[in-house]
C-alpha cells in the first residue's frame, strides 16, 4: 500500500484557493486565541507534538528563521536548523539523497535555497512535507502573512486592490499567484527590466486573474486599498548599481502613496532599506503595518505547518 503524497508548500499557484483560506482563518484564530500569552507557550492543540521541523538555509534569514522556530515550539513539536554550507549539501551531496535522509529524519523540510529547482527536487524526493522559506522565484510563506495582516486591518482581500512598486522579484511572484486564488486585483509597477516573470502572469491570467502591469508607479497606487514594496537588490542580486539606477524612480514615498485610496495601508516583507525602495516617512508612518507584517509570520507559518500536518 503507497503512503499518501505529502502536502508540499512550494508556492501558492500549485494549491487551492479554499486551502489558503483555511490557512488565513487558522493563522487569525490561533492568534486570538493566544493573545497576551508568554511567547513560548505552546498552544492548547499542540498539533505539532511529537513532530520535528528542519530547517536549511542557503541564505541569510531573520524572520524566516525565527518564525519557523517560534512556531513549531508554540504547536508543540521541534526543529533542527542548518546552514546549507555546514552539511554535505554544501560539499556536493545530491539534493534527492538529502531528502531522503531527512525524510528518515524528520517530520517537516522547510527550506530557502538560492535556486528554485533545488526546492523542487528536494520536494521530489522526500516522503515528509516540503515548505519553500524562499527561493529565487517565490516567497509564499510571505504572501501569507501579508495577506493575515490587511485583513486584520482592513478585511477581506477578495475585491480589493493590490499595488506593487519596484522590482518584479521573488515577492511580486508570489503575490500573483495569490490574487487569482484569492480574488484580489494586483496592480504592478516596474521598469522594463525589471518586469515580473511572464510564466507567472500568464498562469494568473489563465486563472481569471485580475493583474494589470505598467511602468508608472503612479498608475498602479492609483486607488489602491495596499501598496506593497521590496528591497530593489535581493539577495544573489550581483548587479546592484544597475538596479539601483533602474528603479530610482520607483521609490515608495509621501507622494506615492497619496496616490492610494484614503485609507490604505504600506506592507513591506523586510530586511528594508530606508531611502531607496521606501522613505522614513511611509515605513515608519500611521499606514505602515510591517511590524504586525513581521509578527504574524509566526501565526500564518503555525497555519502552514498544521495544514502540512494534516492538521487543518
Ligand atoms: N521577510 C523575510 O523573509 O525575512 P528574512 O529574510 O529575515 O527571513
Ligand atoms: N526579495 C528579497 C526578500 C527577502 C526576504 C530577497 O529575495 O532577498
Amino acid at each position: 500500500m503507497s503512503l499518501p503524497a505529502p502536502r508540499h508548500f512550494l508556492d501558492l499557484w500549485k494549491l487551492q484557493g479554499a486551502d489558503l483560506r483555511v490557512m488565513l482563518e487558522d493563522a487569525k484564530a490561533r492568534k486570538a486565541a493566544r493573545a497576551g500569552w508568554p511567547k513560548g507557550k505552546p498552544d492548547e492543540d499542540q498539533p505539532a507534538r511529537g513532530r520535528t521541523l528542519a530547517m536549511i538555509f542557503e541564505k541569510n534569514s531573520t524572520r524566516t528563521r525565527f518564525s519557523f522556530d517560534a512556531a513549531m515550539r508554540q504547536l508543540g513539536g521541534d526543529v533542527i536548523i542548518s546552514n546549507a554550507v555546514d552539511m554535505q549539501l554544501g560539499r556536493g551531496e545530491p539534493i534527492e539523497d538529502t531528502a531522503r535522509v531527512l525524510s528518515r529524519m524528520v517530520d517537516a523540510i522547510m527550506i530557502r535555497a538560492n535556486v528554485h529547482e533545488d526546492v523542487e527536487r528536494l520536494a521530489m524526493s522526500a516522503t515528509v512535507p516540503v515548505i519553500n522559506g524562499l527561493s529565487d522565484k517565490g516567497h509564499p510563506c510571505q504572501i501569507l502573512a501579508d495577506l493575515q495582516t490587511f485583513e486584520e486591518h482592513r478585511g477581506p482581500v477578495a475585491g480589493k486592490t493590490f499595488a506593487w512598486v519596484g522590482d518584479g522579484n521573488n515577492v511580486c511572484s508570489s503575490f500573483i499567484h495569490a490574487a487569482p486564488k484569492l480574488g484580489f486585483k494586483l496592480n504592478i509597477a516596474t521598469p522594463a527590466v525589471f518586469h515580473p516573470d511572464m510564466m507567472d502572469l500568464a498562469r494568473a491570467a489563465g486563472e481569471q486573474g485580475q493583474i494589470m502591469t505598467t511602468h508608472d508607479p503612479r498608475e498602479a497606487v492609483r486607488g489602491a486599498d495596499c501598496v506593497i514594496t521590496d528591497t530593489w537588490v535581493s539577495m544573489g542580486d550581483t548587479d546592484h548599481d544597475e538596479r539601483l539606477e533602474a528603479l530610482e524612480a520607483y521609490q515608495v514615498d509621501e507622494a506615492l502613496m497619496a496616490e492610494a485610496a484614503r485609507d490604505a495601508v504600506f506592507l513591506h516583507c523586510l530586511p528594508a532599506h530606508r531611502g531607496e525602495e521606501v522613505t522614513d516617512a511611509v515605513i515608519d508612518g500611521p499606514q505602515s503595518l510591517i511590524w504586525d507584517e513581521a509578527e504574524n509570520r509566526i501565526h500564518a507559518q503555525k497555519s502552514i505547518l498544521a495544514w502540512c500536518f494534516g492538521a487543518i
